[in-house]
């Protein structure tokens, strides 16, 4: 199949053509590419889909769970993800390569977008038989939802030095307990920024100061400008959420803004804002993390933490680059091009050898946000009102799950793993 149309190619909007397999592998692009069938996209923007590098699908989870692989994957595609990966913080948590492979036959079973399962360090003596079957690791320095354990300090070099020797990239969640502030009792958002302070988050990032050379180590949704600053001198990658660009804590948030690291003070998320924009944080990622309206009710100390956002995240980005508020290279990059790097996927971009994984783009479209309008199963956004801009069609390989803003798909997605990299050579 050869796709016409007009779309972002080698960082810029073009008219274009591309050839892909019967694989759904692009085996060329160019102005003009021989071959048939011919579908003409028309005069809808064309980009790469997104890749999600942190999501909770809560499967397996309890039965009246909000979530699974199925709805969460059609979030996913509906919002233009075509690859997330998958946090092990569910019920019960992915500890043991059993529970990898059994995640692995749900992913198989039920989504409908690719999923990197990945697993919880919280032992060193499981590392590796983890690292053959896990598609990365997942390191909680704080407690969060879910009843995972946070490794003691003296064991996390040991932790880090097993994680280097899979090959397999280390994403962690950077909050030192020991910088909490258990006196404060939340009742709103300001007083849970209080609670796990900005320097909780720094703090924990400084305990990873001297990472083994060679270990693909990524820090999850950073919070402030400092945090994505140290995350790039030490040479780790960072991502920053949607809530903590576009949210902050200075208007009084109810327990549905309730998240762990805090929204922090409009200050700051200006400043974390303009790191972005400026391409200065490399990766976005929604840390979709959704709960029932019913648990969110509860009294703010108890409620749960976290919000949905896979569905959104990208058409909230795209309604900023419509406005000229973001480069489109910017969000391009961070949401596909950076996250496929990061994997070792070949993804993210229009370019031989990538999976056509492509959406198309109305620009003249923005609509308002409506948790009514929105697949996801939790009933709710944080997001409610605000403008965004839908894919019209969403292809995976080569074929449409998404057309006309209806999912059409149906279970094709795969269990991945990030492509492990060989440990460097010693120094000789
Ligand atoms: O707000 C959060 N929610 N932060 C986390 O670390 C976990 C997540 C969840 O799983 O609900
Ligand atoms: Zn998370």
């Amino acid at each position: 199949m050869v796709f016409e149309g007009r779309g972002y190619w080698r960082g810029k909007i073009t008219d274009f053509e591309f050839g892909v397999d019967a694989e759904g592998i692009i085996t060329r692009v160019g102005k003009s590419v021989r071959g048939s069938p011919r579908k003409n996209l028309g005069d809808l923007l064309v980009l790469p889909s997104g890749i999600d590098l942190h999501a909770h699908f809560r499967d397996p989870g309890p039965t009246d769970s909000v979530e699974n692989f199925d709805s969460g994957t059609v979030s996913a595609a509906l919002g233009g993800i075509s690859a997330a990966v998958d946090m092990p913080n569910t019920v019960p948590p992915t500890t043991t390569a059993d529970r990898v492979v059994d995640k692995i036959a749900r992913i198989r079973a039920r989504a409908h977008i690719d999923i990197l399962p990945y697993a919880a360090l919280t032992g060193a003596s499981s590392v590796r038989r983890l690292g053959h079957v896990a598609a990365g690791f997942k390191l909680f320095l704080a407690p969060t939802t879910g009843d995972l354990k946070v490794p003691e300090t003296s064991e996390i070099p040991t932790l880090l030095e097993e994680v280097r020797a899979s090959g397999l990239p280390l994403h962690v969640h950077a909050e030192d307990p020991a910088k909490f502030n258990p006196r404060e009792s939340p009742t709103e958002t300001d007083a849970w920024d209080r609670l796990r302070p900005a320097a909780a988050e720094l703090a924990a990032i400084e305990r990873l100061s001297s990472p083994p050379p060679g270990l693909r180590i990524h820090i999850a949704h950073v919070t402030t400008a400092a945090a994505a600053d140290r995350a790039r001198e030490l040479g780790a990658g960072s991502e920053a959420t949607p809530h903590h660009l576009l949210l902050s804590s200075s208007v009084f948030g109810t327990a549905f803004q309730k998240v762990n690291p805090p929204l922090r003070a409009e200050s700051v998320r200006k400043e974390l804002w303009e790191r972005f924009r400026t391409g200065r944080i490399p990766m976005l990622a929604s840390d979709h993390a959704p709960h029932s309206i019913s648990l969110k009710e509860e009294p703010f100390a108890e409620a749960p933490s976290g919000v949905p956002g896979i569905e959104t995240m990208m058409p909230l980005m795209l309604e900023l680059v419509r406005r000229g508020d973001l480069p489109l290279q910017v969000l391009v990059r961070a949401i596909a091009r950076h996250p496929a790097l990061h994997l070792g996927l070949p993804r993210g971009a229009l370019e031989p050898g990538c999976e056509a994984n492509f959406l198309t783009l109305d620009f003249r479209a923005p609509r308002a946000l409506r948790a009514r309008n929105l697949s996801a199963r939790c009933g709710w956004t944080p997001f409610e009102g605000r403008s965004a801009i839908f894919p019209v069609d969403h292809y995976v390989r080569g074929n449409r799950i998404v057309e006309d803003g209806e999912f059409v798909g149906s279970g094709h997605g795969r269990a991945l793993r990030a492509t492990p990299l060989p440990p460097p050579l010693p120094k000789s």
